[in-house]
């Protein structure tokens, strides 16, 4: 799954690699390290058990809302008979976007699916069911940034001139993002969208803030081990010697701000060698790495990112417990 990172700068810039992500968020104060760097092929195992457990009610949301709803939103994604191409930024393993395809199949909409994403292996796993499930559907995968990606299609001068882009950013993906990246980020899909195309976004919505919380603190410690994933991964690829069992996973929500964060806290005063970049880092007990940013949003804040960065609001499905939301933005 590709994610873009929590910055504190709140910008769009990002480091290119671990060792560079290593090199500035160990030195700087207070330390971090960018969710992006979360999912290496552990990592990803683990966020797909995440989804399965009893207090991560988001992925069970969206399916609902996919499930429950997928009549009116084809009805949106579908105008006067013009095709369309699903463009799916971040598309795991597909299993949401799967109730979609089976369904357009079905109702024989006109339609491709471009499923983007940084992670080859996931993009390969995910064409090949795609095509066994829907051997007559178009799947043309494409591996990139997804800037890049919709970049690469607004290029395209194959695309028949009535084919709608109706792009998918499931499973509250949006939510690593800082506001202000938010915005920078929907400006620039903006950019490369034409009047009339679409943005489907899935927003985790602000609710009950034990409901959000443990969500990222749960009993069976998967989100715990995912975040300490972080520190095995940088022990294998950076050479370092991060002792796993000196680190705890500490989560916070924050209601006024929608913010659940996560964090790497230090048990003991210690020294961790990151061998690669010729690095000692540092820790007195208890100081934290921040790992992890997962927002929640209102109806009001996402009526405003679409305003801002050049959309409007033509579709709002929600589950049956309003615990979240698939917005459809339309571009301007
Ligand atoms: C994949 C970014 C949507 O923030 O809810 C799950 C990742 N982190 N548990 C989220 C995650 C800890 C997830 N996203």
């Amino acid at each position: 799954m590709a994610i873009f990172g929590n910055s504190v700068s709140e910008t769009v810039s990002e480091s290119e690699t671990l060792a560079d992500e290593v090199w500035v968020g160990l030195q700087a104060t207070p330390k971090r390290l960018s969710s992006r760097y979360l999912y290496d092929d552990e990592g990803s195992r683990l966020f797909q058990a995440i989804m399965h457990l009893p207090e991560y009610y988001l992925t069970r949301a969206e399916f609902e809302i996919l499930t429950t709803h997928k009549q009116s939103i084809l009805n949106l994604f579908r105008v006067a008979n013009r095709p369309f191409s699903l463009i799916e930024l971040g598309a795991g393993d597909g299993l949401k976007t799967k109730v979609l395809l089976d369904y357009f199949w079905n109702e024989q909409a006109q339609f491709n699916y471009r499923p983007v994403d940084i992670s080859g292996g996931a993009l390969d796993d995910l064409t090949q069911s795609v095509r066994s499930g829907w051997p007559q559907l178009s799947v043309m995968p494409i591996q990139a940034e997804y800037v890049s990606a919709l970049r690469q299609l607004a290029e395209d001068d194959d695309r028949p001139d009535n084919e709608r882009r109706v792009v998918l950013f499931l499973g509250s993906n949006i939510g690593n993002f800082g506001p202000a990246e938010a915005v920078a980020f929907y400006k620039q899909l903006s950019a490369q969208l034409q009047p009339g195309d679409l943005l489907l976004t899935g927003f985790d919505l602000q609710k009950h803030p034990a409901i959000v919380h443990a969500a990222y603190n749960d009993s069976q410690g998967l989100t715990r081990a995912f975040n300490l994933n972080l520190l095995r991964r940088i022990n294998r690829e950076l050479d370092a010697d991060f002792d796993l069992l000196a680190f705890d996973h500490y989560e916070t929500y924050l209601p006024e701000t929608g913010e659940a964060r996560s964090y790497l806290v230090s048990r003991e005063a210690q020294t961790v060698t990151i061998a690669a970049l010729g690095l000692t880092v540092p820790f007195e007990r208890g100081e934290w790495i921040y790992t992890e940013m997962s927002r929640k949003f209102t109806r009001a804040q996402i009526e405003v990112l679409a305003t801002q960065t050049g959309f409007r609001v033509v579709g709002w499905f929600t589950d049956e417990r309003g615990y979240f939301v698939d917005a459809v933005y339309e571009k301007v």
